[in-house]
């Protein structure tokens, strides 16, 4: 099996392994080697053929092999470059990286309006991550900048596709989860677009998760749409028996007091669907009654919903329901530790 070393932290892989996969793999071996994984932002683990349009997971690979130690020319975008025996790569510890990773964030921003403030997708925003983590203060772009009118595409999403960065994934979801694709990438360079044909309307059971998967806000649950900014939201896991057999019925509850603002299908600590979710689940059962709770989402992502240390927070309240009003219960740091 190769041995590969990311930020001199090294590894062994089954053969064929990405360096993104070898970088995530590490990062779920010990947490506090996460900082070997490179932000991705159109690869998915669970769709085939995805990545290798966006250039975020960008690294410098400073050693190909052991049998052949030349440096890569290039940056490589690691969601498609394969591990070989004894290569060496440079994540966060190469400079000259980070400066090329600054440039691929530049160009993503460049007609993405910064229009976080009323954006649905504000706060779990994996294009607000990474500005923030690898963005410039500014732009250095002085033309026009291209707008769209947002539009519906069906019943329950919204197409903005000023914030669209042209990444794929819903295209993919679209032709390996629902049949019959009605949309796509129309025209080429820099006046291509996500586009319905003419404007037809995406009905299918699974198309909700083309907003799951779209890394900005871009596509938008039109039933979630200005409800509330996620962070006031209370997420807790559920699951129901679902009718439709592709779908496991295991999802997340966003919840306002006991009002069920929206349905997401539970994503991992990479940010990626752990199963998709069918649209009668999403969009149709918005009652709690329809769900089994099983308790508070853990969200493993540096964003703003888990600087509140919501988890924890709930915790201390199931404790504090649970004991009678003589026992102390213990502070939510020591409960956290548990
Ligand atoms: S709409 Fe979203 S998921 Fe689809 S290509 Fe654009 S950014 Fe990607
Ligand atoms: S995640 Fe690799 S190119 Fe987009």
């Amino acid at each position: 099996m190769p041995k590969v070393t990311i930020d001199n932290v090294e590894i062994e892989v089954p053969e064929g392994t990405t360096i993104l996969q070898a970088a995530r793999m590490i990062g779920e071996r010990d947490k506090a080697d996460r900082h070997v994984v490179p932000p991705a932002m159109c690869y998915y683990s669970s769709l085939k053929t995805s990545g290798g349009y966006c250039r975020t997971c960008i690294v410098k690979v400073s050693q190909g092999s052991t049998k052949d130690p030349r440096p890569m020319p290039k940056p490589v975008a690691s969601c498609r470059t394969t591990v070989m025996d004894g290569m060496v790569v440079q994540n966060t510890t190469s400079p000259e990286l980070l400066d090329a990773r600054k440039g691929v964030t530049e160009f993503l921003l460049i007609n993405h309006p910064l229009d976080c403030p009323i954006c649905d997708q504000a706060g779990e925003c994996h294009l607000q991550d990474l500005g923030y983590e690898h963005g410039a203060e500014g732009s250095r772009y002085e033309f026009e900048r291209r707008t769209f009118d947002p539009i519906d595409i069906g019943d329950t999403i919204k197409l903005h596709m000023t914030r669209c960065i042209l990444c794929y994934r819903c295209v993919k979801v679209a032709e390996q989860l629902t049949d019959g694709r009605v949309h796509g990438v129309i025209n080429r360079g820099d006046v291509s677009e996500i586009s319905t044909y003419i404007q037809q309307a995406v009905e299918n059971d699974f198309s909700g998760n083309m907003i799951d998967v779209c890394p900005v806000g871009a596509l938008t649950d039109k039933t979630f749409r200005f409800a509330s900014r996620v962070w006031y939201t209370k997420p807790v896991d559920a699951h129901r028996t679902c009718e439709n057999s592709k779908c496991t019925g295991k999802v997340v509850l966003w919840l306002k007091g006991n009002e069920v603002l929206r349905v997401t299908g539970r994503k991992d600590q990479w940010g990626e669907v752990e199963s998709f979710i069918c649209n009668t689940c999403r969009f149709d059962k918005k009652d709690v009654k329809h769900w089994t709770v099983e308790g508070p989402r853990h969200l493993d992502r540096h964003s703003v919903i888990s600087a509140n240390h919501y988890e924890l927070q709930q915790k201390q309240k199931l404790l504090t329901k649970a004991a009678p009003e003589s026992t102390p219960v213990g502070r939510p740091k020591e409960i956290g530790q548990g």
